[in-house]
């Protein structure tokens, strides 16, 4: 499909993380010419995501946002070269991303808009003024805003950075001795958001949308909720690409997320929303990032519509369209596995046999730590010491194979 004609498109990070080598790779696949800006030297990135560009631009310090802009906008006259888009999948870089299409006249996400995807507080304040339901929050910087905040708000309260990720530094109080045991533990964090917490299933609603349009909708159900994952490091987590989208509380997550998208006005891109169903059926914003959701996620919808959703991205961001067929065929359930045990290197893995010879047929990836190798930090990476995925068109029989692969497959350290 390279045929030369497509836009040319500025990748921040190309090959990082990993997953973003698949969406680079797309890029090149749909016919655009991709170049990069990133702090991985050429031999760091994965072959896929070089072979995919014709020029990459290597910043030691790519976070100074605004050094960058201005490094990039010489690199790009130097060269003669006009690009058409910036894009950026990675939580960290929306923000630069939007000052670099700000300095080169482009369009796509604003400046101000990705300021309001980044900030947990200011994306909940535009949200409270269209009438959407959020959880009560505050932003504070002191300890005593804090304890204001929660009372305020009431208990339980959720303490979290205003603009953080996977779970980092996020805790619950329940009360006002809990609070002071949380704000020492957040004390190194500048600015946090205090909110009234959810009760009720967490799920996702992620999205693929073009000039304003809405090309492709997923809603994961994650369990149990990322918080409780983080807390708990015997738990494996998992996550569930659900292939019904229109029935009970999913029907009024997939309503709400539609109306956040409206609100904020986003135009081109991957979303990645997360909301809460409470038991009364009602749903409840929870967070929003304007790019793909990590803990492959992505790879999740791939087996539950057996689309390559990479490709589809580069489609609607380069073209405007998604021309595969998204309909969903199963519910896909990503299984991460912790090593149980104290050692530092993998030594058996016990109980996959047994439901491999159950399930396989149902199980198009299990890609676990082997035996011999060091054991991974899940506090770093969401997938730990490996992760499978269990998929099937009956939802029942789907969550039944997933809960006994978190819970009868164990990987052992020592
Ligand atoms: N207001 C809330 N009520 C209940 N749970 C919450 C609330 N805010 C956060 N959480 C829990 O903490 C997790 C992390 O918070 P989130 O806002 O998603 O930040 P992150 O950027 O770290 O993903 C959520 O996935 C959820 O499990
Ligand atoms: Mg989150």
């Amino acid at each position: 499909m390279r045929d030369g004609s497509g836009p040319t498109v500025l990748m921040i990070s190309p090959s990082f993380p990993a997953d973003t080598v698949y969406f680079t790779r797309a890029l090149s696949e749909v016919g655009a010419t991709v170049i990069g800006v990133g702090d991985q030297s050429v031999g760091e990135l994965h072959p896929d995501a070089a072979g995919a560009l014709t020029g990459y631009l290597r910043l030691d310090d790519l976070w100074n946002e605004d050094h960058t802009v201005d490094r990039v906008a010489d690199w790009l006259a130097f060269h003669r070269a006009s690009v058409d888009r910036v894009e950026c999948l990675w939580e960290p870089g929306v923000v630069l991303a939007a000052k670099l299409r700000a300095r080169l006249g482009l369009g796509g996400i604003t400046v101000d808009q990705a300021h309001v995807f980044r900030d947990k507080d200011s994306m909940k304040q535009v949200l409270d003024s269209a009438g959407v339901r959020t959880p009560h929050h505050y932003r504070a910087t002191t300890r005593d805003g804090v304890r204001e905040a929660a009372a305020t708000i009431g208990y339980p309260v959720v303490v979290k950075p205003i603009a953080g990720a996977g779970s980092a530094d996020t805790y619950t109080a329940g009360g006002d001795e809990e609070l002071e045991r949380v704000l020492d533990s957040v004390a190194h964090v500048d600015e946090v958001s205090v909110e009234e917490y959810i009760e009720g299933e967490e799920f996702t609603y992620d999205t693929i949308c073009a000039g304003g349009r809405i090309l492709f909708e997923n809603v994961c159900w994650y369990r149990p909720k990322p918080l409780v994952t983080r807390l708990n490091p015997w738990i494996s987590q998992t996550a569930v690409c659900l292939r019904d989208l229109e029935r009970g509380p999913v029907a009024a997550g997939v309503a709400l997320g539609r109306r956040v998208l409206e609100v904020l006005r986003f135009d081109t891109g991957f979303t990645h929303m997360e909301w809460f169903a409470t038991p009364s059926g009602e749903a409840v914003f929870g967070e929003i990032g304007a790019r793909s959701p990590g803990g492959r996620l992505p790879h999740g919808m791939n087996y539950s519509a057996d689309i390559d959703i990479f490709a589809g991205w580069a489609e609607a961001v380069c073209h405007g369209t998604l021309s595969q067929d998204v309909t969903k065929g199963y519910n896909a359930a990503l299984v991460f596995k912790r090593a149980v045990g104290d050692g530092s290197h993998i030594t058996a893995i016990d109980g996959l046999d047994r439901l491999l010879a159950e399930y396989g047929e149902y199980m198009p990836v299990v890609d676990l730590v082997r035996p011999g190798e060091p054991r991974r930090d899940w506090r770093q990476v969401v997938t730990g010491d490996g992760w499978m995925v269990v998929r099937h068109p009956n939802l029942g029989m789907t969550l039944t194979m997933a809960d006994r692969l978190a819970s009868e497959v164990r990987v052992v350290a020592g």
